[in-house]
């Protein structure tokens, strides 16, 4: 759908985020058509930098990162074009004039906060101050939103001063893939699923984020944050409300937004037996450990987490939903599994076995849909049965040949230019899953625990298939 003319100013617009994933996510939505001629994209950060030092900046950043886009060099032209930089000081004056003359006064006008939140507040009474902070305005931020339930409310507080929930976009990235919105489809445009989703035919639910790159060059940022606070709380709290929720009346921001608060306000404490933590230790001189990595002999922040948790309300009572994610695994691989139950009795004997179905929800790589449905073992064996897989890869089915979808990023930017909040959590929504996740942190403390010890390249630490086994079930594997 054609938007009307924006202005996109981005702080921390020469920073990694804008380098890799804002800058050339644009370029793909300029060639696929989507961003009109007149609208303006104005890069600000601290350095001064010309206007054509900041056009070779995106360039090369759209050359090394666009992402299957093939980089017609018109295109690549076009687009700098729109291009725009301004030195700015977050927390001074210089700039901030040079700026308001440069957005349009009747256009929406999204500024997108790629900085530290240390600098959130500064930005959004700057904003303010000069005159840009119109009905028309959005400011969109990333995560980390806050460390703890405090910070968080610090946060929300400090943008509330400025700018309604309505103008405020919290990024959380899951929610702009893909097969994460096809949660939504899967669940409600079928009549196939929604009357077995709930504890009476679900056994268990298995949320795996499981990613084969260690912590790179993020340690600092990482080592203060752990898998809780990096994925837990936000990728994985946010594809178990998609999971869990009632239905919405509407596909309306509220009304989801509503849902999944529900469901984060329903999840119970979790106990501290049903957690593991992880970190991963050195791959045969070819990777670091996790303690290297980060420069801390010492450090006890978590790499992987695996939890049970429930969601205590009418539909889930009795369904624990299990969650796990890591650095350094056996694979990249994120995937949903919902575990039904075995059928109540079985016509074919004890020898049949106990056979039940599977439906796998797989978020990346490889996007799609699997269920598992027990057949007859061909041949003249008798009545034996098997599991066999009706599979579907998206790619393979909807793709057109040769285009990649667009990145979670491309999405939730052109979201923001159309006011959509769908797909952005709410200042509620980030609360909640912080009231649930801190005292899971503060019982760490206390206890003083530090993480188990994993293999890289592995499945995490034994201990995650413990809590399973307890309960009489397995993970599924990590396949790719
Ligand atoms: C980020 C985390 O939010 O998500 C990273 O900070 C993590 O630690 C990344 O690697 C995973 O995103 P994706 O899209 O690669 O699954």
């Amino acid at each position: 759908i054609p938007v009307d003319p924006f202005d996109l100013v981005i702080f921390g617009g020469t920073g990694d985020l804008a380098r890799r994933k804002i800058l050339p996510g644009l370029f793909r939505r300029h060639c696929a058509g989507q961003i009109p001629d007149e609208a303006a994209i104005i890069g600000a950060a601290r350095t001064q930098h010309s206007r054509s030092e900041y056009r070779s900046f995106a360039a090369e950043a759209i050359r090394e990162f666009a992402n299957g886009q093939p980089c017609d060099e018109g295109a690549l032209a076009a687009f700098l074009d729109r291009l725009q930089y301004v030195a700015i000081d977050a927390r001074g004056t210089q700039g901030w004039a040079e700026l308001a003359g440069q957005v349009h006064p009747d256009r929406v006008r999204a500024f997108y906060f790629s900085v530290g939140p240390a600098l959130f507040g500064d930005l959004a009474e700057r904003i303010h101050l000069h005159g840009m902070a119109t009905d028309d305005a959005r400011i969109v931020v990333e995560k980390p939103f806050g460390h703890d339930l405090a910070s968080a409310r610090a946060l929300n507080a400090t943008l509330a001063a400025h700018f309604q929930e309505g103008q405020i976009y919290r990024i959380d990235h899951y929610l702009g893939k893909e097969t994460v919105q096809n949660l939504m489809a899967i669940r409600f445009g079928n009549m196939l699923f929604e009357p077995l989703w709930n504890s009476q035919y679900v056994d268990h639910i298995q949320i795996t984020v499981a990613e084969t790159v260690g912590v790179g060059g993020r340690g600092e940022y990482y080592d203060k944050a752990g898998a809780m606070r990096d994925m837990v709380q936000n990728h994985l709290m946010q594809l178990l409300c998609l999971i869990a929720m009632e239905p919405p009346a509407k596909f309306d921001p509220d009304a989801v937004r509503d849902e999944k608060l529900k469901v984060i306000r329903a999840l119970d404490p979790v106990e501290p037996h049903h957690i593991v933590r992880g970190q991963y230790e050195a791959q045969d001189g070819a990777h670091p450990s996790y303690r290297d990595a980060v420069g801390d002999p010492r450090s006890s922040t978590e790499s992987y987490i695996a939890l049970k948790t429930h969601v205590s309300n009418w539909r889930w009572a009795g369904t624990p939903i299990y969650l796990r994610t890591g650095k350094r695994l056996v694979a990249r691989s994120s995937v949903i599994n919902v575990m039904f139950k075995d059928a109540p009795h079985s016509i074919f004997g004890q020898e049949a076995g106990r056979h039940a179905n599977v439906l796998s929800i797989r978020l990346q790589p490889n996007e799609g849909i699997t269920l598992l449905v027990t057949i007859k073992e061909p041949g003249p064996g008798g009545m034996r049965l098997v599991d066999v897989p009706l599979d579907m890869t998206f790619a393979k089915a909807l793709g057109p040949e040769g285009e990649d979808p667009p990145d979670a990023y491309e999405r939730l930017i052109m979201d923001v230019i159309r006011g959509n909040q769908t797909l952005f959590m709410r200042g509620d929504e980030v609360e909640a899953a912080w009231a649930w996740t801190d005292p899971i942190i503060a019982g760490w403390k206390s206890r003083g625990e530090v993480p188990k010890p994993y293999e890289s390249g592995s499945n995490g630490p034994g201990d995650a298939d413990l809590l399973m086994q307890r309960d009489r079930r397995a993970w599924r594997g990590i396949k790719p």
